[in-house]
Formats: C-alpha cells, structure tokens, sequence
C-alpha cells in the first residue's frame, strides 16, 4: 500500500450552511488542502518548489457532515505522470452523535512546480514512480 497522508479540520459555526450542514465549498477547500499535503510529502526528497492543484474529479458528496463533527481525510498518491500525480482523498466525518461515516470522495490531480527566472511557477518532470515512494 502507498503511503496515507493524514488532514482533519473541526466543523465549526462559520462552516454551516443554510440547510443547517456543512458548506459544500469548505469541503472542497479541505480536500484540497489534505491532497496538497500528501503531494508536497511525495515530492519532500524531488528538486520541486510544491505542488499546484490542476484538476478536480470524481468529486462524491456522499454523506451530510454537521456541526461539530471532526472531518478527517485520508489522501493517497494512485497515479503518478511526468509532472502530475493524482491524489485520491477520502472525507471521513465523525462525532458522538452521528457516529463515522465516508462523507466525500475525490481524485485531485497536482502538477509539480518550479520557479523560473521571472519567479513564475511552471511546470517540473519529478521523476517520481509510484515503487520510487520514500
Ligand atoms: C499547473 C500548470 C503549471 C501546468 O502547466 P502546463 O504547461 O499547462 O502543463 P500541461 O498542460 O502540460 O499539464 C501538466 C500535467 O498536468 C496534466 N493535466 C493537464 N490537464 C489535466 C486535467 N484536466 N486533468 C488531469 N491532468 C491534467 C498533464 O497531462 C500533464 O501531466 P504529465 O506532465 O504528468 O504528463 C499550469 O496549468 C497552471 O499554473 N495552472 C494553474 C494552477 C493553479 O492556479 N491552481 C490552483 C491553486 S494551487
């Protein structure tokens, strides 16, 4: 199995929407931010300055998430290009009250970046494969 990044965030009242969940937008932004983690682990020991978001798939709201419960995500590198990977991340939400549950899904695709001469982030080959995972 690869490696499981780890990324939690507590629902708070600012989070809920008007039908009284989780806004969907926050959950995007969490997963975004757990994906961006396991890619930044994944490139720790490769010459890139980061990891930039450049797509967004298969994203499942599957179950309503509630104020108060922890959202705990587990993210995993799938698949690896020249300059991309894809994370796949997995939303668990979890309190007393409403027990644990799978409440959104999603593979994010980071492209690995570098800055050049002017200082803009472009693109960089990682060399990475899945086995090479440290
Ligand atoms: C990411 C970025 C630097 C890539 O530069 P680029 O020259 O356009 O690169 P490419 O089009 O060749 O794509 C780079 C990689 O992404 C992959 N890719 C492109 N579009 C994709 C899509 N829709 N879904 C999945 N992968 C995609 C390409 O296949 C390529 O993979 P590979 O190098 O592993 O073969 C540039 O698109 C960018 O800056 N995007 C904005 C990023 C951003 O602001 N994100 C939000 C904040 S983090």
């Amino acid at each position: 199995m690869n490696k499981i990044s780890e990324y939690s965030e507590l629902v708070q009242p600012t989070h809920i929407n008007t039908a009284g969940t989780l806004f969907g937008g926050y959950m995007l932004a969490w997963l975004d931010l757990a994906a961006a983690k396991a890619a930044s682990e994944f490139l720790e020991h490769t010459d890139a300055w980061g990891a930039v978001t450049r797509a967004l798939d298969k994203v499942e709201f599957k179950e309503p998430v509630f104020l108060g419960d922890w959202v705990k995500c587990k993210s995993e590198i799938v698949k690896v290009g020249n300059s991309s990977m894809v994370v796949q991340v997995s939303a668990f939400a979890e309190s007393k009250d409403h027990g644990k549950r799978l409440a959104c899904t999603a593979d994010i695709t980071f492209v690995a970046v570098i800055k050049d001469e002017n200082g803009d982030l472009v693109k960089f080959d990682h060399n990475l494969s899945l086995d090479k995972e440290k």
